[in-house]
């Protein structure tokens, strides 16, 4: 049998002198480790850009903010997303990709991610909702969502969800306080975070590149082992989006949602989830969706 010889990912242009960030990375990628390619490293230009995106995106979260209430519908915050990112020049992502119909997700109780604002939809209180906001400015994506807790209270339980989501964002977050981590470091620490309290991690969706196309490599797992995944190295755009579960992680797609995007928990346990789009730097992650 011929020898499978393993492709390299990282290449140094011939020629061209090693730098010290080519050495690093070589020095993984033989070791066997997952080392992005060079189109995953972001110019500082391109980075600017999703940092303007970024800036749009969050200023249509917080306007989302200003005005969700109970009673409200979640169609109605789809339309505050469409109409504040095409007034200020953008395009919402969502918005026709790959046939979802709407400009943002809604993510009510037990909907884990990718629900479709419905004018049907009444926010209650108690309710706890995510808002996924994804913003093209100049053709450039940032992407982020938060939870909203309708009408200010809900169970204890549930609060503790939310703000274990959060906790979880934030310990991502901290692994990627230097360069040079594993997505799996990422995925570790947030998946010891969760089982600590008693709850899950979603397994079938990820966090992901983004910045030039709205997914890219790598796949960022909330789950997993140390020194697996994708290397991050300087210049990397990508998000942490961890799902959380009060009770178990197994997901499903909603029978009742005819264009198959909305993922609900297979127990009827609620969920929730928070989302940052960082660009890796060589002083660790700094938020661009701020
Ligand atoms: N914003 C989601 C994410 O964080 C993706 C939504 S895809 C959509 O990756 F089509 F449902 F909008
Ligand atoms: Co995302
Ligand atoms: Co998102």
């Amino acid at each position: 049998m011929a020898k499978n010889k393993k492709q390299n990912r990282w290449i140094v242009p011939d020629g061209q002198p090693l730098t010290d960030m080519d050495r690093r990375i070589l020095s993984y990628q033989e070791r066997g480790k997952l080392v992005p390619t060079r189109e995953l490293i972001k110019t500082p230009e391109q980075i600017e850009g999703i940092r303007r995106a970024g800036v749009l995106n969050t200023a249509v979260l917080d306007t989302v903010a200003e005005r969700i209430r109970p009673g409200m519908t979640t169609l109605e915050i789809d339309r505050i997303v469409y109409d504040y990112t095409t007034q200020h020049g953008g395009i919402p992502a969502p918005l026709n990709y790959e046939g979802f119909p709407k400009s943002c997700c809604t993510s009510v109780n037990d909907v884990v991610c990718h629900g479709i604002p419905n004018e049907n939809e009444v926010l209650e209180e108690g309710d706890i909702l995510n808002v996924d906001v994804t913003t093209i400015l100049d053709g450039y994506y940032a992407d982020a969502s938060r939870m909203f807790v309708i009408g200010g209270q809900t169970q204890p339980r549930w609060q503790q969800l939310v703000d274990v989501a959060w906790e979880c964002l934030k310990i991502g977050e901290e692994v990627c306080r230097e360069p040079y981590v594993f997505v799996g470091d990422i995925g570790n620490a947030i998946q010891k975070h969760a089982h600590k309290n008693h709850m899950s991690v979603v397994r079938d969706l990820c966090g992901h590149g983004v910045g030039l196309q709205f997914h890219e490599e790598p796949d960022v797992e909330h789950y997993g082992h140390r020194g697996t995944g994708m290397l991050l190295v300087p210049g990397m755009v990508f998000t942490i989006e961890p799902m959380i579960n009060l009770g178990h992680y197994q997901v499903c797609i909603d029978a009742d949602d005819p264009t198959e995007w909305t993922v609900v928990t297979e127990d009827y346990e609620p969920s929730a989830q928070w989302e940052h789009t960082y660009v890796m730097t060589e002083n660790g992650v700094e938020i661009l969706t701020h």
